[in-house]
């Protein structure tokens, strides 16, 4: 295939962001790990889902940046996953410096890429791509809005007994316990959802949707969640590879716009072949406003604490 995806991080987001890039035969994807053997080996695992799943999608293992070289797109997993009773937060310093690693390396062999950092704290992660890479606000693009709607949404199907297809759902802010559900402008079928379900049970969407991480790590009791998470990058790398301009929730670097200057916050914007073609600015409610500044404050508190 003519277009190359590297994944870095072949653990449970990593793996299954690669297979689903390698389903859709997107294209040639490059699976790196700094673990030996692991990235090799499922590779060579999803190669050979291949004839069946009908991809004629390259997908390599490696533990060489070497392989990555030229990559359209670079999907940062690496790092540390939280455990239970671990918060975001926590995870700060032993990924940021993973995180400044492995961003030297990935722009050293593909110093045209667009960037996709997914490890968490997400925005904090973000800035550290962004700072350590140089690359333009428009190729550092994190993954964490589209699963925190994806979350909503699938609540809100459930809730209403609707299909998933016919839900919109709106999630601004950082990826935090302080993000920022809205359901004025979350939808079924374009009909908002405060049209449809009374406020408690509007305010146990919103709740569940901003816990919908910690639910799961407390579940699954080693570990966080994957399949949505993994979805959600498919989702963005298709966008990008395909130049479809479709206007998804992603951390992107504001400068001004909401009233956010200098951080990465999860605000909608049109993706497609040059990565953050624009940035959506909405109308916002004082309490809506309100919302978004503390998340972004959250988000602030951590790059502080890094200074990046
Ligand atoms: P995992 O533990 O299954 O995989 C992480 C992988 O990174 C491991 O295979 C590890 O060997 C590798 N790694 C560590 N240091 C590395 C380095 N220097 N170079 C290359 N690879 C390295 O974790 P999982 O579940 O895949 O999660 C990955 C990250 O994504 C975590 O930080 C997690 O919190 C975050 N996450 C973020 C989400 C979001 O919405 N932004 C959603 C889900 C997870
Ligand atoms: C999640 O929201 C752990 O951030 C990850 O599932």
């Amino acid at each position: 295939m003519n277009r190359k995806v590297t994944v870095i991080g072949s653990g449970n987001v990593g793996a299954t962001a690669a297979r689903g890039i390698a389903m859709k035969e997107l294209a040639d994807v490059v699976l790196l790990d700094i673990l030996e053997g692991i990235p090799q080996g499922k590779g060579l695992d999803m190669l050979e889902a291949n004839p069946v799943e009908g991809s004629d999608a390259c997908v390599l293992g490696t533990n060489d940046y070497a392989d990555t070289a030229n990559s359209d797109i670079v999907v940062i997993t690496a790092g540390l996953a939280r455990k239970p009773g671990m918060s975001r937060d926590d995870l700060l310093l032993k990924n940021k410096n993973i995180i400044k690693d492995v961003t030297e390396n990935v722009v050293k062999h593909s110093p045209n890429c667009i960037l996709i950092p997914v490890t968490n704290p997400l925005d904090a992660m973000c800035q550290v791509v962004y700072r350590v890479s140089g690359f333009p606000r428009e190729r550092v693009v994190g993954m964490a809005g589209i699963l925190d709607s994806a979350r909503m949404r699938a609540f809100i199907a459930m809730e209403l007994g609707v299909s998933v297809e016919n839900t919109h759902a709106f999630v601004l802010g950082g990826h935090g316990d302080t993000m920022v559900p809205l359901p004025r402008y979350s939808t079924v079928a374009g009909i908002p959802i405060t049209e449809l379900m009374d406020t408690a049970t509007i305010e146990a969407v919103v709740k569940r949707t901003a816990g919908g991480g910690g639910e799961i790590v407390k579940l699954l009791g080693s570990g966080s969640a994957y399949y949505a998470p993994g979805s959600a990058v498919v989702e963005m790398v298709e966008a990008i590879l395909k130049d479809k301009k479709k206007i998804l929730p992603c951390a992107t670097f504001l400068q001004g716009e909401y009233g956010i200057e200098g951080l990465f916050v999860g605000v909608p914007v049109k993706l497609g072949a040059r990565g953050v073609e624009e940035i959506i600015q909405i109308e916002l409610t004082a309490d809506e406003q309100a919302a978004l500044q503390k998340s972004a404050d959250a988000v602030k508190e951590l790059v502080d604490i890094i200074k990046v």
